[in-house]
């Protein structure tokens, strides 16, 4: 019987929820409930609720929830067409009946096809040497010709060059076809008078491309060529080719000698991962942009284990590298860190100390989770015991996403003899896990109780063998994963005005986007379309298994009643709120940190003036908590 991957879909949303989470973990019956244990967390009660009614399954500990091909793409990590296809494997269907691996389509051929061809054309017209620009570029960057020719660095000329190419195709519906792609691969825009004529949206640049795992160009990342130009890089347009946080700069140069090493360098750069190829750390690759996307970082653990963080050297790099160490973390990978002393990123180092200078420091690199810890640790350790169980609570952050793991409560009895605390390892250890514990309750702050819960059977009535535990990817903030429940469970408040300016705070562009989806929605559906317009939203396979299985959860719990607008004016209020909070306080550690390491007086003063601000923005916030409006 053969069908559409929809009909598949249908097909196995049809089957009992049950049936399918039953096929991978223990599940048991008791009236109308389907339980199991959640694998999504450390548990031995039955906190997973399996309700066939619905097609839903819902962890209450966890908060999460969703359909069964969720619960698959959670519980084996895989992408919603692996998922598919496990779910095949496990009933004994056919999954090629539903996806025949077949041809591109026209899109994605063309798509490809201009991309390959802009790519030799940028080539082809930086190897004329008729552009000092590009010739300039390479001299001034110590680029030799053989570099050049590995990374097809090419130049987009000022001019028309891609535009005439696509002139030049002679079938006018290949040409119009042409024209309609290369605008949605942001190769050439529609310029806005009225002519409808197109111009080339690179123009004077470096150009590098950006080839997919299997040496296809997707795309390009570009680099002015003088100062003034700005911005200083531009890349493609996110297209139906091009996924820049899905995307690590390098990889298809790297993949192998990261393997043969058992070890990877991870740059913020572009201009970065080529410096170290050069001088021979060819196990380089850089992020685009700030963000490490799940994917990248899977398909970077596939390759090793032994990450080295060396992002920028300044504010931006060193928050992205918190962010991107807890991600790793909570893989249970420790990456370490490249001290650049003075250097503002790797490239500027290995000009001003030489490649040898930079192996020694990769030899001496130290996990980068002790150098935050101790970059947050005052000179000198303050002799109050409060002060030091302070210090201690905000190591037992830091080390969190490591959860109860041999190397965080190692760590936590170093650090807690550092600060000189006379309790016992045991008792320190013992601490960190209750800490662990309530920032869980916190994070999974109870719902009401769901009203299955008085129906659970008592644990002597059955035996439930111990399920294999998942750790989840999770990136979310707490405030993120707040914001998203609210606006789930009350998405009236999509609609008010002071939305927008709670958007301003939220640093994860997953988060943003999807929020700003919901609001479109919002406009265009009907209050008896919700849930089920959400629910597709949530196999849309843009968004993280994390963010979609906190909407999955907030979704089960959704019941239709408005919140009055007080009620709801406050809560944005209160969200806004956290989210500066949250900000302001990685601003606070991130200057802190560069206060240890000031040179000058000028420079203490500056960081001090800065703090200052820092904490009266803090405190302004605090006051206008309590009484509702700001106090002079
Ligand atoms: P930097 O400004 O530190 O550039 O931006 P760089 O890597 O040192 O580049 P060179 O050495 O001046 O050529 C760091 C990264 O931030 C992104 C790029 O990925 C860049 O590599 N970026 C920077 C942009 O996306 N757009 C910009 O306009 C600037
Ligand atoms: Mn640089």
């Amino acid at each position: 019987m053969a069908g559409t991957i929809d009909e598949l879909i249908a097909r196995i949303k049809d089957l009992p929820v049950s049936e399918i989470i039953g096929r991978y973990v223990h599940t048991v019956k008791k009236g109308t409930q389907t339980l199991a244990v959640c694998p999504f967390h450390d548990d031995s009660n039955p906190s997973l609720n399996i309700n066939d009614g619905r097609g839903m399954w819902f962890c209450f500990v966890d908060n999460m929830g969703g359909d069964a091909i969720k619960f698959v793409m959670l519980y084996r990590k895989l992408e919603f067409m692996d998922a598919l296809k496990d779910i095949c494997d496990k009933l004994g269907w056919n999954f090629s009946d539903y996806h025949q691996p077949k041809k591109a389509s026209p899109k994605i051929e063309m798509g490809k096809k201009l991309l390959g061809n802009s790519s030799k054309l940028f080539r082809k017209v930086a190897e004329t040497g008729k552009y000092p620009h590009f010739q300039d570029f390479l001299e001034k960057r110590g680029l030799s010709e053989e570099i050049a020719k590995t990374y097809q660095l090419g130049y987009a000329p000022n001019g028309r060059a891609l535009c005439d190419y696509i002139g030049s195709i002679k079938d006018p519906k290949d040409k119009e076809f042409a024209l309609q792609i290369s605008e949605e691969l942001g190769l050439i825009k529609k310029s806005t008078y009225g002519d409808q004529s197109h111009y080339d949206y690179f123009r004077d640049r470096i150009m590098f491309p950006i080839w997919d795992q299997f040496g296809q160009v997707i795309g390009f990342t570009s680099r002015a060529t003088t100062d003034e130009q700005k911005p200083k890089y531009l890349n493609s347009l996110d297209s139906f080719l091009f996924n820049k946080k899905n995307l690590l700069y390098g990889l298809h140069l790297a993949k192998n000698a990261i393997r043969d090493r058992d070890e990877a360098i991870l740059v913020e750069g572009n201009m970065d991962q080529v410096a170290l190829f050069k001088n021979g750390f060819e196990h380089s690759v850089a992020i685009m942009g700030v963000a490490l996307g799940d994917n990248s970082l899977i398909k970077l653990l596939a390759l090793t284990k032994n990450v080295i963080l060396s992002l920028d050297n300044d504010q931006a790099g060193w928050k992205a590298s918190i962010r991107v160490n807890a991600q790793f973390m909570a893989q249970g990978i420790t990456p370490r860190f490249i001290d650049l002393g003075e250097h503002k990123d790797p490239d500027e180092f290995l000009v001003a100390k030489g490649a040898t200078e930079f192996s020694k420091r990769v030899e001496e690199a130290k996990p980068f989770v002790d150098v935050q810890i101790e970059r947050e640790f005052p000179e000198q350790i303050p002799e109050l015991a409060e002060r030091k169980l302070e210090l201690l609570e905000r190591v037992f952050e830091v080390l969190s996403p490591l959860k109860n793991s041999l190397s965080a409560s190692e760590r936590v009895i170093t650090y807690a003899k550092r600060l000189g605390l006379q309790s016992d390892s045991a008792s320190i250890v013992k601490n960190y896990e209750d800490y662990l514990d309530g920032v869980r309750r916190k994070e999974n702050r109870a719902p009401a109780p769901p009203p299955i819960e008085e129906e659970f059977p008592p644990m002597m009535d059955y035996e439930i063998p111990i399920e294999e535990k998942v750790e989840l990817d999770r990136q979310l903030t707490t405030v993120e994963v707040r914001l998203l429940q609210n606006l789930v469970q009350h998405p009236e408040l999509l609609l008010k005005d002071e939305m927008a300016e709670l958007l301003d705070f939220v640093g994860n562009d997953e988060v943003k986007s999807y929020i700003l989806k919901l609001s479109e929605l919002m406009y265009e559906i009907d209050e008896s379309e919700y849930i089920s317009v959400v629910q597709r939203l949530m196999s849309d396979d843009h968004y993280t298994a994390e963010l979609t299985a906190v909407v999955g959860g907030a979704l089960y719990r959704y019941q239709d009643n408005s919140l009055e607008d007080k009620v709801a004016l406050k809560m944005i209020e209160d969200i806004k709120k956290s989210l500066q909070v949250e900000q302001l306080k990685i601003e606070k550690q991130f200057l802190k940190e560069q206060q240890g390491r000031a040179q000058t007086q000028e420079e203490q003063h500056n960081i001090l003036q800065k703090l200052m601000t820092v904490d009266k923005q803090l405190i302004e916030i605090r006051t206008t908590n309590r009484y509702g409006k700001t106090s002079k």
